[in-house]
């Protein structure tokens, strides 16, 4: 576990003791900077610290069979990850998937993919069985992990995992993976001179789903309170039709394009509004009825339409 993890379990303990302040004044041992709580014990800490490391650090004393793992897996694992790891439905495949990783469709598995043995233990023993978490013993554990090894053609049948023996299990992909070699992630620190924060603009989101309000120009805020009549198809284009027309996405016209939509509006408003209600296919793309958003009525997406123009004037 690191520090600041524990420091974290500290504060947390203090503040749930802040809520019984004369309940916890009766144990506590170490009053802290503000007179409140105590430390955590070791048994309380030990609770939070079940993470194991790549190089075994954290494994618990302890081992399982394969053959165990075999009986303890079937009841306990197959029902979602199928019986020999193959996952049943579109529950998570287990094994399988060697050398798929450069395909179009790559197969990630414990086997195929995973670097470290350690993740496989950690993660079981951590999250799974999904309906409860926390519920396998450490020998369960070792067992399990040891048998879904075993379905990756890790280890032989016969073999029982211990912590001693952990390290002895190599993962296939553990070279696979490598530090971030691209320059944009060895950017240095500025330490003086420094460009003054509050003159940085972050400007790229993603269309549709990073929330953009706050990043508006003022003059967008300043011509929406001249207009407050369309407060309404402002939040509708938000919702429905941002996310293609903001940048043009899949043929859509970009609104603010004032050209495009001079030319779009030859036909007059009526029919304009029209098509964005019933749908279209154009020579640019498909234009979805209601933009996809059956819940919409013909106002909203008239009233959206008309906040689309006067956006593009
Ligand atoms: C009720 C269905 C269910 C059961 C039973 C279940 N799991 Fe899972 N398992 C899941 C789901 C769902 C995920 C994906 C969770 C996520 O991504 O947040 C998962 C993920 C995993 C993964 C990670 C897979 C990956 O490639 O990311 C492992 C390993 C795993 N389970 C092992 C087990 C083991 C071992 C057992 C039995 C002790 C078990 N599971 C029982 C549903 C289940
Ligand atoms: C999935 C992407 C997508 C979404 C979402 C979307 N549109 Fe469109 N829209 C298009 C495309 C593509 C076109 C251009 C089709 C063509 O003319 O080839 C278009 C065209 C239009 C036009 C021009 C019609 C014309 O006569 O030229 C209007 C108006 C319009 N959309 C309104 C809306 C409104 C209002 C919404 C939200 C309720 C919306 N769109 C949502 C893709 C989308």
């Amino acid at each position: 576990m690191y520090n600041s993890v524990k420091k974290y379990l500290k504060v947390l303990v203090l503040a749930t003791a802040a809520q019984g302040l004369f309940a916890t004044a009766a144990y506590a041992q170490d009053p802290g900077h503000y007179g409140l709580g105590r430390i955590a014990t070791e048994e309380e800490v030990a609770g939070w610290d079940i993470d194991v490391r790549p190089d075994g650090l954290g494994l618990p004393d302890g081992s399982g069979s394969v053959s165990v793992g075999e009986g303890l897996y079937e009841a306990q694992c197959a029902s979602c990850h199928g019986l020999f790891g193959e996952g049943e439905g579109r529950w998570p495949v287990l094994a399988g998937g060697e050398g798929t990783l450069t395909d179009d469709r790559p197969q990630k598995t414990v086997g195929s993919y995973w670097p470290y043995a350690s993740t496989l233990w950690d993660y079981t023993r951590r999250a799974m069985p999904f309906t409860a978490p926390q519920s396998l013993s450490v020998d369960e554990t070792y067992a399990i992990t040891a048998y879904v090894l075993y379905l990756n053609e890790l280890v032989e049948e016969d073999f029982v995992l211990t912590k001693e023996n952990f390290l002895t299990v190599k993962m296939p992909n553990a070279e696979g993976f490598f530090e971030d070699d691209r320059p944009d992630v060895k950017n240095t620190a500025c330490m003086k001179d420094c460009k003054d924060p509050a003159s940085i603009k972050v400007i790229s989101t993603i269309a549709g789903v990073s929330p953009t309000e706050h990043l508006e120009e003022k003059g967008a805020e300043e011509s929406e309170a001249a207009e407050p009549g369309n407060v309404h198809g402002k939040a509708i284009y938000k919702q429905s039709c941002a996310v293609c027309h903001d940048h043009g996405v899949a043929g859509a016209p970009k609104t603010g394009d004032n050209e495009i939509w001079a030319d779009r509006l030859v036909p007059g408003m009526e029919a304009v509004v029209e098509r964005a209600i019933s749908g279209y296919t154009g020579e640019d793309g498909v234009m979805p009825p209601k933009g996809g958003n059956m819940s919409l009525s013909d106002e909203d997406v008239t009233a959206a339409v008309h906040y689309m123009v006067e956006q593009s004037q």
